[in-house]
């Protein structure tokens, strides 16, 4: 696979000059700023203060987090650009992270029926993954990205200094999301991550480029999804759904990036089940995991209701489970049917590790 290109309408580098660039070879009647407290308080001051383009915008806050990406938050937002005289000319500029950017694009693709938005992620995740591939959407009482539209921003700044500010453990779940690229895509890059020292803020952008060049050329390949890209929900079929089970009140609060990390877990020993993928190759993946991403201790009694919610993945068909399977590291087998008992096996073998 080439994995050296980017999204046309991506650009690598200073956001406040992008941004400034952007708004003026473009004319808008009005412009939002999509913002939640912590990109509102770390990520805000450096574009408002030097983007004189932005000085009209109307900064709209929500409040961060997964609870925020849902129907009626994306309704109040609507109401309020209403309240703020928004048309079909304004712009939607989206700072922060995948929910800032899912839950944005979501709004701005069904506000008059499609306004311009450009995506601004200020995490890890998003900046590798969440922001690129018109993927949009909110979640469904606790049930991951029910509700969506394929929709292209006009324009996407990825800007590695926004990662100053976040916690370590955001960089993780960025680094779930890059790993699984290098999984499905990408043996070197595999060894690559095992290799970083991941220690500065550095280290972390090195690895940005090639994850984002592996997602473009998966997504630009099957836009909507309908054959190779489902290769991108790798760890996400079991990891939606151990989301889903968090979200529900349990065990402890979890991240997307965690999520999947436990995902890919659960769904490579399933690979390996199958003789895919190597006991050796097993744990390494695991290894990985259990190195940088908190353990969750579900109790087996958990299992099913994990599974209930498996049940109304996207990627299901006439009932039965789906998944993409690694066939190999860097290669990925995807429509794979699975059946009950391996996910319940997949959900032991992680629990056995993680203790
Ligand atoms: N559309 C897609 O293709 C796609 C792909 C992957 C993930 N996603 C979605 O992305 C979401 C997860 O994204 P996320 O992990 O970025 O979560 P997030 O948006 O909740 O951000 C994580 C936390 O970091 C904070 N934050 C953001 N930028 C910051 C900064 N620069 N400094 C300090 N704090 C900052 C946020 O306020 C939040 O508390 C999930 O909803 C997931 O479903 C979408
Ligand atoms: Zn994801």
């Amino acid at each position: 696979m080439s994995t050296g290109a980017t999204p046309p309408n991506l650009h690598i580098g200073n956001a406040p000059d992008m941004l400034q660039q952007f708004l003026e070879r473009n004319t808008y009647s009005r412009i939002f700023l999509l913002v939640d407290e912590n990109t509102q308080e770390f990520c805000v001051p450096s574009l408002v203060g030097t983007v004189d383009a932005l000085a009209p915008a109307e900064i709209l806050e929500i409040e961060s987090g997964e609870a925020s990406k849902c129907l009626d938050v994306a309704s109040q937002l609507w109401r309020v650009m209403n309240e703020l005289n928004g048309d079909r000319h304004s712009l939607l500029v989206n700072l922060g992270g995948g929910v800032i950017t899912d839950l944005g694009g979501f709004v701005a693709s069904l506000y008059k029926r499609g306004i311009d938005f450009v995506h601004i992620p200020t995490t890890l995740l998003a900046q590798v993954d969440a922001s690129i591939g018109g993927k949009t959407g909110v979640d469904l009482d606790n049930l991951k990205n029910m509700v969506g539209t394929f929709s292209e921003p006009a324009l996407t700044i990825v800007d590695g200094e926004f990662l100053r500010s976040l916690s370590r453990r955001e960089l993780f779940c960025g680094l779930a999301e890059m790993a699984k690229h290098a999984l499905v895509a990408d043996k070197d890059y595999w060894e690559e991550i095992l290799k970083s020292p991941m220690q500065s803020i550095e280290d972390f952008q090195a690895l940005i480029p090639r994850s984002i060049a592996i997602k473009w050329a998966i997504v630009s390949a099957d836009p909507k999804e309908t054959g190779e890209r489902k290769a991108l929900n790798f760890g996400h079929t079991i990891g939606h759904a151990i989301e889903s089970f968090a979200m529900e009140g349990a065990i402890m609060d979890l991240r997307h990036g965690e999520a999947v990390a436990i995902g890919m877990v659960c769904e490579a020993w399933i690979s390996m089940q199958r003789g895919w993928i190597s006991e050796q190759e097993l744990n390494r993946i695991c290894c990985f995991v259990k190195d940088k991403f908190p353990a969750f201790l579900m109790d087996e009694v958990h299992f099913q209701r994990v599974l209930e919610l498996m049940r109304h993945d996207k990627k299901n068909k006439a009932g039965t489970i789906r998944m993409a399977l690694l066939k190999g590291i860097g290669a990925c087998k995807v429509d794979v049917e699975v059946n009950a008992q391996e996910v319940l096996r997949a959900l032991k073998y992680y629990i056995a590790q993680a203790c």
